[in-house]
């Protein structure tokens, strides 16, 4: 039986805000924190909770649907055969910690690998930024327009500024030199919201050495359906079950950024 993604993103939406309120009410209380891989990396009994009512929510209505989850409710996927939901219950869990604000939730529905809904909701500035491929982006109810390009060296671009200082990676040169030549950087700290940031061209591109599927898998609906790019540093097609580097933007800044600073072979 075919989908009707257009009534799905409506209910994964309603789910949505509904997780938003979840999430706003235990601002309230104090938060129990935990670190992961490292110290600053961040989890907390709200982001455990939030995917677990995703969880719940899509075995009720969807028994047959997949799902990938940050917080690893679910099995291991190791296919993205069928309807696969892919979720970060908190995207930006630092600021949702600090700050108390700058945080998302994103979700994404993909079919047999195609991302089919696009969903990152920025829960304390109520912003809903939400697609459904070959329907349209919208930020609340306005429709974003396609996105209108600018040269490289009057546009700026969303980077966590670790990656400029950390020498981890083969990419620091390249990053430094397209730090330079950009007219901006901006740091949000979700990366969610700001692949969002990218499709409603508050920022005309985006770049990180390391993500994860959930971080990016309803941008990625975004900004493809506003007709920006988004691939590995090398251009290539992002996986949906492996981390890796993430580079988006306006098609003619996001070719440029490739062939002039971060594409090379390393
Ligand atoms: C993190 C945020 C951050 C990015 C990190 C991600 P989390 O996600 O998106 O902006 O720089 O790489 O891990 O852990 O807050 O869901
Ligand atoms: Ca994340
Ligand atoms: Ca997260």
């Amino acid at each position: 039986m075919s989908i009707n993604f257009v009534e799905l993103e409506k209910i994964a939406r309603a789910w949505t805000y509904e997780a938003g309120d979840k999430i706003k009410q235990s601002i309230a209380n104090p938060i129990h924190i935990e670190a992961k891989s490292n110290p600053n990396d961040l989890v907390t009994e709200v982001d455990k909770a939030i995917e677990l009512f995703f969880y719940e929510k899509i075995q009720e209505n969807y028994p047959d649907h997949q799902f990938l989850g940050e917080e690893g409710i679910a099995e291991e996927l190791t296919s993205l055969e069928g309807t696969v939901w892919i979720i970060d219950p908190i995207d930006g869990t630092m600021n949702f910690v600090h700050q108390k604000y700058n945080f998302a939730i994103s979700v994404a529905v993909y079919q047999d690998g195609v991302g089919m809904i696009g969903i990152v909701y920025d829960v304390m500035s109520d912003e809903m930024f939400r697609a459904v491929r070959g329907s349209g982006a919208f930020l609340n109810k306005e429709e974003l327009l396609p996105v209108l390009e600018r040269p490289l060296h009057e546009s700026i671009a969303g980077l966590n500024a670790r990656w400029i200082v950390s020498d981890h990676h083969p990419f620091q040169n390249p990053i430094k030199a397209l730090v330079r030549d950009l007219r901006g950087i901006r740091s949000y700290g979700s990366a969610a919201i700001e692949l969002a940031y990218v499709a409603a061209d508050r920022l005309d591109g985006y770049l990180c050495v390391m993500l994860s599927p959930w971080d990016y898998a309803a941008g990625v609906v975004l900004l493809e359906e506003v007709g920006c790019k988004i691939s590995t540093f090398q251009g290539q097609r992002l996986s949906l079950l492996e981390p890796g580097t993430v580079l988006a933007g306006k098609p003619q800044l996001h070719k440029e950024m490739i062939s002039g600073y971060l594409g090379e072979e390393l």
